[in-house]
Formats: structure tokens, sequence, C-alpha cells
């Protein structure tokens, strides 16, 4: 049976499409779904994405104590949750139950250049300003912290001379969408090997 996936989107959702194209193109083979994306923002495009595929999208609130995202994610039975530009903090009793099952991508290498407020543009900003070499992507499972959790899979992106925040934003983005549903399928395989060798 495929992994269940939650995909959590406030944004532009262009790694949530790279997620669904990466898990259709497998087809028969594939190990995972997206069942759910769901999102704080009701005008997310992220949605717009989610229902041309048809996928069953929902809004939540995001203030609360996480009730009412645990809830969907029941409703939905949910294996995996991918944050795809989500940039709320995940409430504790979320990451609780789903601790391991929830994973995040950062532009960056990670633990460079993450935590609060690191996002978006400021994050290439802090990256051309710091003066080095490489950046990157990260993708990483969520804990309490912002940015902190362990890390899954990485891949370097060397920083040119002439690179502005926004080329340095397109090149990382390019990559994200290459490792982020192939991490996300990594994780969906180790989760169901785990599953049978303890059944
Ligand atoms: C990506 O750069 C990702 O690393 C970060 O938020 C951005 C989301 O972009 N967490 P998109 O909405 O997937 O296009």
């Amino acid at each position: 049976m495929p992994s269940r996936l939650a995909v959590l989107a406030s944004g532009r959702g262009s790694n949530l499409q790279a997620i669904i194209d990466h898990f259709d193109n497998l087809a028969r083979e594939r190990v995972a779904r997206v069942m759910l994306v769901a999102s704080n923002r009701a005008d997310s495009p992220a949605l717009i994405r989610a229902a041309t595929a048809s996928i069953d999208i929902a809004h939540f609130d995001s203030g609360d104590d996480g009730s009412e995202l645990l809830a969907l994610l029941h409703k939905f039975r949910i294996d995996l949750v991918v944050l795809a530009g989500y940039l709320k903090r995940i409430p504790s009793k979320v990451i609780r139950e789903y601790a391991g099952r929830i994973l995040n991508i950062h532009p960056a290498l990670l633990p460079a250049f993450g935590g609060e407020g690191m996002y978006g543009e400021r994050v290439h900003e802090a990256v051309l300003a710091a003066g080095v070499a490489e950046t990157g992507v990260t993708v990483h499972l969520v804990d309490d912290e912002y940015d902190r959790g362990p890390i899954v899979a990485q891949w370097r992106i060397p920083v040119a001379k002439s690179d502005t925040a926004e080329s340095l934003a397109a090149r990382v983005l390019n990559v994200e969408h290459v490792v982020y549903p192939r991490a996300v399928e990594m994780v969906a395989i180790l989760q169901q090997l785990e599953s049978k060798s303890s059944a």
C-alpha cells in the first residue's frame, strides 16, 4: 500500500507540484501518494494546484493547539506529513504524534542560514552577505525547533561571484524540485520496511 502523504503549503506550491508529478510518474511503482493538501491560508496557490490534480484540500487554523490539523491527519489516515513552503510552527501535539514522520525542506545547508525568520529571499541574501562559496538544499525531520531536526538529505550548490539573491533562489529551487520528492520517497520506503519488520 502506498504511504499516504499530507502536504502542508502556504505559498506558490512549486515543491508540492514536483512531489505530485514525481509520484504520478512512478505510477504503478509508486510508494506514496498525496492524499491531502492543507493550508493555513485559504488563498494559497498550492490549494489550486492540488484541486487541479484532484487531490483533497483543506484549510485549518494554525493558531490552535494543533487539534484541527491533527483531526485532518487522522481523517485522511496520513502516514507522512510533508511541509512545502509552510511557515508556521507545527504544534507539539502534532510533533509528538507524528515524530519522525514530518519532513521539511530548507533552501540552504542547515544548520547554517536557518532558524526563525529565515525564509524566502532572506536566506539567499544572508548566504551572499556571508560570502560563502556554497549553499544548497536540506531536507530534515521536523521537531520543536525551527530548522533543527535530524537531516535526511542535502545537496550542495556553488555560489557564483555574479549571483544575486534572485539568481541563487532560482537555482536552489530547481534543485529542491529534484531532491525533495526523492527524499520523501526514500523516507516512505524506509518507513514501510520498518513497519514490515516490526509486524
Ligand atoms: C522553498 O524554497 C522551500 O525551501 C521553503 O519554502 C519555499 C517553498 O516554495 N521551505 P514553493 O511554495 O514550494 O514554491
